[in-house]
């Protein structure tokens, strides 16, 4: 079969991105299920950089028809400066994006909420979130009150939809500070995007499946990662669509019957932006060492990011959830310069002692982790093309990895350009 998924297996941040660019060599589509603005994929191509947000990765190679899941929450105004930015930079999107007819879609009042919301929220209760707008579409799509991508094409219907979206906004902040003048030209702007996205949106089902049944290659990019997950994240410290697995099903017209591989992505020392627990935070010099060598720096907001070892405790529930059976190491390199590097593998809490997260995702603000130190290998690797050709002590790293999670490591990143991985 087909069909092949790549998920986030930590806090987001593993280089989906790189990957799923590089992995599209052989498909003819790549499709996203949940998330929108909030995801940052960074990609290097040569000496240029590109940050996708909303597109799936496959956009940067040519041919490639890229989907847009009804999971999803598209803002039109960042998707036309998205297009814009890639056309400019010599990227041929005409005819190659569809957007669900179903897919949820973020209005300038959904970010005006995001931030209210935020900025209500009592010291230690802030989320931290990208303020795209991601909970408030999500929460009107459950509310059974959300704008569709169907309706882009329909300004009646968006004004009035605009117009209630306003008023709910007015009585749930009564007297807040709204800048109204900024918010009739963000409304006026997201109009006219909506009437650029308008002819992108077509149901792909049919194509879909044609597609699944010539056995042409499918790839499916997650956003975010596990840990973010609203039902197995970190709650309420997530972002508010199902990252995991589940949100495949949920977010694209496919069964679970169509997937073959499930690629978990995990970075080679854990990094999480915006609040909430993270066991193995290194709150000292060596977590400012990652985060200046891995310029841990978000794409989407530009936040430093929080940095820390490698969370195997985590990973094995990553793994499970999600049903990975191939792990893809990325960021390898930057544990060059370590002299040693730690891995959690089980964690201490009221006593006991837990090599599995399982019930312990609401407690992990109080778990002390159980290291285990490997020797560094002290020595650039960029240039290494064969996986028996690295230092015997990051080889060790990686096959512990393997015991332990008991899945194979399958690529492993050694740096941001493209060719810079190594197949086993
Ligand atoms: P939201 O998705 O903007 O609602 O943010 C909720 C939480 O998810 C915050 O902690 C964000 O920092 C985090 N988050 C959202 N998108 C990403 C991402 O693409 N990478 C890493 N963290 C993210």
């Amino acid at each position: 079969m087909p069909v092949n998924v790549v998920l986030g297996g930590q806090w987001g941040d593993e280089g989906k991105g790189k990957i799923v660019d590089t992995l599209c060599d052989t498909a003819q589509i790549v499709a996203r299920f949940q998330g929108g603005p909030n995801a940052g994929h960074t990609i290097y191509r040569e000496d240029r950089k590109f940050v996708l947000h909303q597109l799936p990765s496959g956009i940067l190679k040519d041919g490639v028809l890229c989907l847009l899941g009804h999971g999803m929450v598209i803002d039109p105004v960042e998707l036309s400066q998205e297009i814009a930015g890639l056309t400019d930079q010599g990227i041929r999107c005409g005819g190659r994006i569809r957007i669900s007819p179903y897919a949820n879609i973020i209005t300038p009042w959904h970010k005006e909420l995001d931030r209210l919301q935020e900025e209500s929220r009592n010291d230690g209760k802030q989320i931290g979130t990208t303020r795209k707008g991601i909970g408030p579409a999500y929460s009107d799509h459950i509310n059974r009150q959300a704008m569709k991508a169907w309706q882009l094409a329909d300004p009646a219907a968006l004004k009035s939809i605009l117009k209630d979206q306003s008023e709910r906004v007015r009585q749930l902040f009564p007297g807040s500070e709204l800048n109204s003048g900024q918010l009739q030209e963000a409304e006026t702007a997201f109009l006219s995007a909506a009437a650029e996205a308008a002819p992108l949106v077509q149901d792909f089902s049919a194509d879909l499946r044609q597609a699944i049944a010539d056995h042409q290659e499918v790839l499916i990019e997650g956003a975010q990662g596990l840990l973010l997950d609203v039902q197995f994240g970190t709650y309420p410290f997530v972002t508010s669509s199902s990252t995991g697995s589940a949100g495949i099903l949920a977010g694209l017209p496919l069964s679970f019957r169509d997937i073959n591989t499930v690629s978990g992505i995990f970075k080679a020392y854990t990094t999480r932006v915006g609040n909430g627990p993270f066991p193995t935070e290194l709150l000292d010099e060596t977590g400012e060492s990652l985060r200046r060598i891995g310029s841990e720096f978000g794409a989407t907001t530009g936040r430093p990011r929080r940095c820390g070892w490698l969370d195997l405790v985590l990973a094995r529930y990553a793994i499970r959830i999600n049903g990975i059976n191939r792990i893809i190491l990325t960021k390898i390199d930057v544990l060059s310069e370590f002299d040693s590097i730690d891995v959690a593998v089980a964690y201490e809490y009221e006593g006991k002692t837990y090599d599995d997260a399982d019930g312990l995702i609401h407690r992990l603000a109080d778990v002390t982790p159980v290291y285990r130190r490997f020797p560094g290998w002290n020595s650039d690797i960029s240039a290494v093309k064969r996986y028996q050709d690295l230092p015997v002590n990051l080889r060790k790293y990686i096959e512990f990895i393997e015991s332990f999670t008991g899945t194979s490591v399958g690529l492993i990143s050694t740096g941001t350009s493209r060719d810079s991985v190594i197949i086993r």
